[in-house]
């Protein structure tokens, strides 16, 4: 078969793929800890299953406009103009099925080929790909463990050229649980605006945050128009399976970014928008029950890794991952999560499955029990006393 060229520069997601691994050896009878997958193990909140089940009931089974429900869109203008105090409407709103396409979306209508776009490193991987894949040219910026994963400005300023066309960042970050503060932010502003940037703003762990708030750079004065905002239900309500995100842009850019959901998958799925309204205009106390138990696991797990000789982990502020340093033991880190996959029963990912800058880490998601992160963590130390 011979592809268009294109498809050899398209990356993916490793954790998908450490994901069917496990399977195949669960399917063999070995039993395995999954440490590995980014989502939620809670069950969605009741009342949106029931949302959902009624919109199936009642009829809204049907395509709807492709920017989404009206109602939805004015629902998600209203929260984000609380939560990132500015001032949002509906029509600069573009509901998609997960927060995944906005990434596609905005660097497809944004990017020429050439131009360059800044991005985190370690980071989620879907950048990367897709910058590669329009014909861009994607510019790593390092996250260092010692600035505790959050990105350097000073060595933003010098990565930015004439090209520069895009910044992309995420905070509460994947897969380091960093955060950017709110200075940062300001800094990377005044970049933008000075050199005529847009910044895609990957907020998607905005509510899942133990030390401090979440603080958009949409806020800052003259960021709104030149900011796409990515947030969606999946990590929040524990809704990965229902696909349901959303971007938040200029109203002209949503008009190009909804044309190119149209050319695509048409629209978002109509009965989950409706659950989607009622998870943002529902009772929160669910999301709050859920950030307070990662954050009890988040304490054990740091506390757990450690303990185990060879290996350092930071303290991350968001998201629900940790990314420890395992330089010590040695490996290349690719080998090193095969051997504890295969050999410890504890699938993990490996940190150079999130960019270059990643050798030398692991990123393990305590989106698990308590119980399930504890036997993990004996796993590994044990699995690692067979590495000389
Ligand atoms: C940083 C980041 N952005 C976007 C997404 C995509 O989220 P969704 O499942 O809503 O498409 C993820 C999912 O893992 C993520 O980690």
């Amino acid at each position: 078969m011979k592809l268009a060229d294109r498809m050899s520069r398209l990356g993916t997601e490793t954790a998908f793929e450490i994901l069917a691994k496990a399977k195949q050896l669960e399917a063999k009878g070995k039993n395995v800890i999954h440490l590995e997958i980014g989502e939620p193990d809670f069950i969605t909140p009741r009342n949106i299953i029931d949302a959902g089940i009624k919109a199936l009931n009642e009829g809204y089974t049907h395509y709807n406009p492709s920017a989404g429900v009206r109602e939805f869109r004015e629902v998600i203008a209203k929260e984000i103009s609380k939560t990132r105090k500015i001032n949002v409407n509906p029509d600069q709103v573009v509901v998609t099925p997960g927060g995944k396409p906005i990434i596609f979306f905005s660097i497809f209508a944004l990017i020429n080929s050439g131009d360059e776009v800044i991005y985190p490193n370690p980071g989620y991987p879907i950048y990367e790909s897709v910058i590669d894949f329009i014909g861009g040219k994607a510019v790593p910026i390092q996250l260092r463990e010692e600035n505790d994963f959050r990105l350097d400005t000073d060595e933003l300023k010098k990565l930015v050229t004439d090209k520069t066309r895009m910044i992309i960042i995420n905070s509460p970050q994947n897969p380091t649980g960093g955060i950017l503060t709110k200075d940062d932010l300001r800094v990377i502003a005044e970049i933008a605006l000075s050199r005529d940037i847009f910044v895609l703003a990957d907020e998607i762990y905005s509510r899942i945050i133990y030390d401090g708030d979440h603080h958009s750079i949409s806020s800052f004065p003259g960021m709104q128009e030149r900011t796409i905002i990515l947030d969606g239900m999946s990590k929040t309500y524990a809704m990965t399976g229902w696909r349901l995100g959303y971007g938040v842009m200029r109203e002209d850019l949503a008009v190009k970014i909804a044309r190119l959901q149209t050319n695509s998958n048409s629209c978002t799925a109509t009965f989950t928008q409706r659950a989607g309204i009622e998870a943002l205009t529902g009772p929160q106390e669910d999301v709050d029950r859920m950030v307070a138990e990662f954050k009890k696991r988040r304490d054990v797990i740091v506390e757990g890794l450690n303990h185990i000789p060879r290996i350092s982990c930071k303290t991350p502020k968001g998201a629900f991952y940790v990314f420890p340093n395992v330089k010590e033991i040695g490996w290349e880190v690719r080998k090193l999560s095969d051997f504890l996959l295969n050999e410890g029963g504890v699938a993990v990912l490996f940190g150079t499955s999130f960019g270059k800058y990643g050798e030398g880490y692991i990123r393990i998601s305590y989106a698990n029990s308590v119980e399930n992160i504890k036997k993990g963590l004996s796993r590994i130390e044990k699995a690692l006393q067979n590495i000389k």
